[in-house]
């Protein structure tokens, strides 16, 4: 596929690979727009879609993740434009369909829209430069893709009317300090981890992945009650796979597994 404001590419070694997507308007700092949205949710979609993609990894640049929505596209909207046309639902909704694991890498700036995204992947890991903030009330806007309702789950109530509040930015230290990214690394090292985690999901048996990503999003939503039952009925259903058979058979005869993906 030939994209104008993102850039695909496949990494990895053995039979599943991993999709990478890389924002790339650099001159906004990964502003993202309608036509980057748009080309995001048809990169997402074709590697959800193919049976050779185990994981998916989001990035920007060292500047950038992305600074957040295009304030340059938004500026002169009116009620009309934002209510009227649903503003941003129509294309920022897809990363939440996506069955496989995506991950963000994320260096420098992840505001706004940005920090928005780098939330509605899975996992984020952050080079030790990333920045996120939720800026949108110096604007006099409020986070507009999920930001005040994720944030929150994310890093508790208090940090999250801290910085949706007062607009101020978390470095990468805060961030991995109060449950927003998973890990920080040196900015050199973000791509090789990030790809190296993405591997070892390749190598594991899909079902059970998308299961388990399933599951863990469910926490988010309903009683802890459904939440465990939900669980429970995805843990009986993988013991009908092929490979649940063949990772305990693997243990057992210690040895490394070798998914069949059935
Ligand atoms: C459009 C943007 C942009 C944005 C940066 N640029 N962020 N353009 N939308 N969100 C552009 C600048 O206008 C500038 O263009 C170029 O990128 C480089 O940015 P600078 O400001 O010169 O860089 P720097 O001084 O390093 O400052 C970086 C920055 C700052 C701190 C990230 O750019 C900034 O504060 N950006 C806005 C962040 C923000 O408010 N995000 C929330 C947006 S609202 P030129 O042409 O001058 O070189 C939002 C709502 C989401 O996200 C709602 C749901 C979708």
């Amino acid at each position: 596929m030939i994209f104008e404001n993102i850039i695909t590419s496949l990494h990895g070694e053995g039979e599943r690979k991993t999709g990478l997507i890389t924002l790339n308007r650099p001159k906004q700092l990964n502003a993202l727009n309608d036509a980057l949205m748009d080309e995001l949710g048809s990169a997402l979609r074709a590697f959800d879609a193919d049976a050779g993609i185990g994981c998916i990894v989001i990035t920007g640049s060292e500047k950038a993740f992305a600074a957040g929505a295009d304030i340059s596209a938004m500026a002169k909207f009116n009620l009309t434009d934002t209510y009227g046309s649903d503003f941003i639902t129509r294309n920022w909704e897809t990363i939440r369909s996506i069955r496989k694991p995506v991950i963000a890498a994320v260096a420098g700036f992840a505001l706004g829209g940005g920090c928005e995204l780098a939330m509605m992947c899975d996992f984020i890991i952050a080079a030790d430069t990333a920045k996120f903030g939720q800026p949108e009330i110096k604007l006099g806007i409020i986070p507009g893709a999920g930001g005040t309702q994720r944030l929150p789950r994310a890093v508790g109530k208090a940090k999250a009317m801290d910085m949706v509040l007062t607009g101020r930015m978390m470095d990468a230290t805060e961030a991995e300090r109060t449950g927003l990214v998973s890990r920080v690394v040196p900015l050199a090292e973000l791509m090789s981890v990030a790809l190296a985690a993405a591997q070892s999901i390749n190598e594991l048996s899909g079902m059970s992945v998308m299961m388990a990503k399933e599951s863990v999003n469910r926490a988010f939503e309903g009683t802890l009650a459904d939440g465990v039952m939900f669980e429970r009925r995805l843990f009986h259903s993988l013991f009908a796979t092929v490979d649940q058979k063949e990772g305990m058979d693997a243990f057992l005869n210690k040895r490394k597994p070798v998914f069949v993906q059935r």
